[in-house]
């Protein structure tokens, strides 16, 4: 009986993935963006709606993210763009942060050499030059079709009339108030308590948005923005100079595509890490069929978590800046490589992770970043991921730019084998050197099925955005979610060092922790935190978009 049963099952979850699964999300006819605020989403769509194709759209709202989401949205900080155009044609952007002219590789260690705490991360010793606002100008002038003040009044608005406080960022105000205070003094805008339906006004920030709309890349990175921005940083002991402002150019680099079974996955190539481990971890899981296993069934979180693990220890030796070091994708990528590598895994029991390599770490901070998507009307589509790295990055704030500067340096290894905030150990490949871009694991991913458009996605998360945006690829792919339902699902993740498995509060039955538990897996325990906060859109089967806006956070899909 429990045989029929169990095949009786089988069976469904077989007819399961063939049948195109209802949507649950917001839906819309024509144009979509899901991002972290409600006013960013809406300045995009707006946008979109008044002609602008999604590459205006993602000029907007990445500026508008700046003033209704300075947790992570920013012009002190950095970011990754993949698109995907109706025609077919990719590319992505690349405009990260780059060290400064100054920086060398012990410049955050002590004479005995070792890591100085804080230095990378607090204040401005941890600010990396800026890429934020070279990087919309650089998609505006390539493929922009509104002039750039249609684009950026309506944000320049917004942070004239303010923005609602809601309930999840006062309580993230109030959780990093002392912080502010150490680094900005106890005169800083953001030293006073904030309620939930407060209206915080930006005025500081829409004057510097003005100048940037006046002058383009000079109203940042020349003149008196810049002068202001590098003196402020060094007054406050930071290494930034004005020539290092004038020389930071965005790159457009081509993105990393593989397949998996019949879906084509576009990604984000170094510095970004993503793309490269993204692709080891599916290729490892290629030969499988976890579509069978049941969605975070033990085996499925097995197979993911021993690719992730072996994914994880080569995007920490082997990536850095592609401008820098020599990164040996021609053999990493391929499928003899990631055959070789998974020859140890079992079913039966976990693979430790010092049988992969060596070291001993700890997750520290948890982290804030950033994501939008955006189709337009025409089939247009932008994944793009943007940060400060922690939340309002170095604290450091600007009292008469409105900006807050990111503290992106952490990204760097320090100190070979030596964790940085996101528990990660890096090697030589990615140390620090006048500047070069540190390494990244944003991801924003586009996919195609059957040679058409058929997700945009990302998130933030620091080291568990790769393995947040596979599983959302694959709860979409392989266990036929709606997009709604594949961003809202539980996650989980494995990052090789420390040899922990993190797994978010809900979703995950203690049965399931104890036997992973008897194969040897090393669960986290004590607190558990969100694993990413996915933003993404799906393109239905009659051409209509779904969002799928994450529950997590206050992110919002609007569409047209
Ligand atoms: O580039 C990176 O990988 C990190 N700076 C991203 C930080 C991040 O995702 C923080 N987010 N929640």
């Amino acid at each position: 009986m429990r045989r029929l049963i169990f095949l009786g099952c089988m069976v469904i979850l077989a007819a399961c993935r063939q049948a195109p699964v209802l949507p649950t999300g917001v839906v819309a006819d024509n144009a979509m963006v899901v991002s972290a605020r409600v006013e960013a989403s809406r300045i995009g769509v707006a946008i979109m709606k008044k002609g602008g194709n999604a590459f205006d759209a993602m000029v907007a709202t990445e500026m508008a993210l700046a003033v209704a989401y300075p947790f992570a949205g920013n012009l002190g900080g950095g970011g990754f763009m993949v698109y995907r155009k109706a025609s077919g044609d990719i590319g992505g952007l690349d405009y990260r942060e780059k060290a400064p002219l100054t920086a060398h590789a012990d410049m955050y260690l002590d004479s005995l050499g070792n890591v100085i705490p804080d230095m990378s991360t607090v204040g401005a010793t941890a600010v990396g030059v800026p890429g934020t606002v070279a990087g919309i100008i650089e998609v505006h002038q390539k493929y922009g079709s509104l002039p750039l003040n249609e684009i950026l009044q309506p944000v320049i608005d917004l942070a004239n009339k303010g923005v609602v406080v809601t309930e999840k960022q006062a309580k993230r105000l109030e959780s990093y108030k002392e912080r502010f205070i150490a680094v900005n003094g106890d005169s800083t805008k953001f030293a006073r308590e904030f309620k939930a339906g407060d209206t915080i006004k930006y005025p500081e920030l829409a004057t510097t948005l003005t100048k940037i709309m006046d002058q383009g890349r000079d109203g940042f990175y020349k003149g008196e923005v810049a002068q202001k921005i590098a003196a402020f940083i060094q007054e406050n002991g930071g290494f930034i100079t004005e020539k290092d402002l004038e020389k930071y150019e965005a790159v457009w680099r081509y993105p990393v595509v593989f397949t998996y079974k019949d879906l084509k996955i576009i990604s984000m190539s170094p510095p970004s890490s993503g793309g490269v481990t993204m692709n080891q971890i599916f290729k490892m899981m290629e030969p499988y069929d976890i579509g069978s296993f049941g969605h975070n069934s033990e085996k499925a979180i097995q197979l993911f978590t021993e690719a992730a693990r072996r994914a994880y220890a080569d995007r920490n030796y082997f990536l850095g800046d592609p401008d820098f070091v020599d990164i040996p994708l021609d053999v990493i990528l391929t499928q003899e490589y990631l055959t070789q590598r998974m020859e140890g895994f079992s079913f039966d029991g976990a693979t430790p992770s010092s049988d992969v390599s060596h070291g001993q770490v700890e997750v520290l901070e948890s982290m804030e970043t950033t994501h939008y998507s955006i189709v337009d009307a025409k089939g247009n589509a932008i994944s793009a991921t943007t940060t400060l790295n922690g939340g309002y990055g170095s604290k450091l704030y600007h009292p008469e730019l409105g900006i807050f500067f990111n503290n992106e340096m952490d990204d760097f290894s320090a100190k070979p084998g030596v964790p940085n905030m996101f528990g990660l150990i890096g090697a030589e490949a990615n140390s620090i050197a006048p500047e070069k871009r540190m390494l990244s694991s944003m991801t924003p991913t586009i996919v195609e099925k059957e040679g058409e458009l058929w997700l945009v996605v990302g998130t933030p998360g620091g080291s568990t955005i790769i393995t947040a945006v596979a599983q959302t690829i694959l709860n979409s792919y392989e266990f036929n979610m709606s997009m709604q339902q594949a961003v809202n699902a539980p996650r989980f993740h494995h990052q090789w060092l420390p040899d922990v498995l993190m797994f978010e509060e809900e979703g995950f039955s203690g049965e399931l922790k104890e036997n992973l538990k008897t194969k040897g897996y090393q669960i986290m325990e004590g607190r558990s935190r969100i694993i990413g906060k996915v933003d993404a859109i799906k393109i239905l089967p009659d051409g209509r978009l779904e969002g799928g806006a994450d529950k997590r956070g206050d992110d919002t899909a609007v569409g047209y």
